[in-house]
């Protein structure tokens, strides 16, 4: 994990799960979409592979009574420790290409913004492959090519140069053996324009860690010139979920 992306989360840790305190819809929504997708059982042995705060984590476990433990799966401590220490989570301070490639065997594995951070993504799919049982469901869930956020300009263009596009993952899934299937899920956001400006100063997303706190200020000025009609901003959220079957 590069060090300045570490970083980042380290510091975002203690607010990133309230950025979304006001959006438990939007959690339950997208929660029941991967359980949906996943094809999640009470019997599942369930991965959490970049799982953050586990905030997802958390919005499945509301919602399905599992047997085992989440394992929850981040590098960076911090955020891991907004996980409950309960009986349902087992938080592991680890990078995913590591844990990819160290034995151990799981139903279900979930990848939720997180594989933008991956370098070597066939080194990951192809241990996470062999991680999963017969029949084992990898679902990973990413933004599309391009996005409607109200973000400045540069922001968008340098978004659309950097994010990975899931039709090479794709190619890499049917190259490992997976059978493989792209649905595509869609939320309409609707945020008071103070929060989501307040979020973009924050540096909500990794991508606006790319941005100096200068180039940040210009960006939040290009905003608030763009949007100085509105109170609220409205917006369509869409994820790819990509499905990989074993
Ligand atoms: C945008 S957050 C997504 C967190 C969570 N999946 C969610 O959707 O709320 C990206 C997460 O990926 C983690 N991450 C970054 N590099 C990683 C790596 N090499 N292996 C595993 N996780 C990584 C970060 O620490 C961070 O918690």
């Amino acid at each position: 994990m590069k060090y300045s992306i570490q970083e980042h989360y380290q510091k975002l840790a203690r607010q990133y799960d309230d950025f979304w305190g006001n959006s438990s819809d939007f959690i339950e929504f997208l929660s029941k979409k991967i359980i949906e997708n996943l094809q999640l059982k009470s019997t599942d042995n369930l991965v959490d592979l970049g799982c953050g705060t586990g905030i997802f984590s958390k919005g499945i476990a509301s919602q399905i009574k599992l047997e085992n433990k989440i394992i929850c799966v981040d590098p960076s401590d911090k955020m891991l420790s907004k996980i409950p220490k309960n009986s349902s989570y087992q938080p592991l301070v680890q990078d995913a290409v590591e844990f990819a490639n160290e034995p151990g065997k799981y139903d279900k594995i979930l990848i939720k913004e997180m594989i933008h951070h991956i370098d070597d993504k066939e080194r990951l799919l192809q241990g996470l492959f062999d991680r999963l049982n017969e029949q084992g469901i990898l679902l990973i869930i990413l933004l599309p090519p391009t996005i409607e956020y109200p973000l400045f300009q540069q922001a968008l263009s340098v978004y659309e140069s950097v994010q990975p596009n899931y039709n090479d993952l794709v190619n890499i899934f049917e190259k490992i053996g997976f059978k493989t299937k792209v649905n595509f899920v869609e939320y309409a956001v609707s945020i008071p324009k103070e929060n989501y400006f307040n979020m973009v100063k924050n540096r909500y997303m990794s991508l606006l860690s790319r941005f100096n706190d200068q180039e940040l200020k210009q960006g939040l000025i290009e905003m608030t010139e763009k949007y100085a009609s509105l109170s609220n901003l409205e917006f369509c959220d869409r994820f790819v979920f990509l499905l990989g079957q074993k």
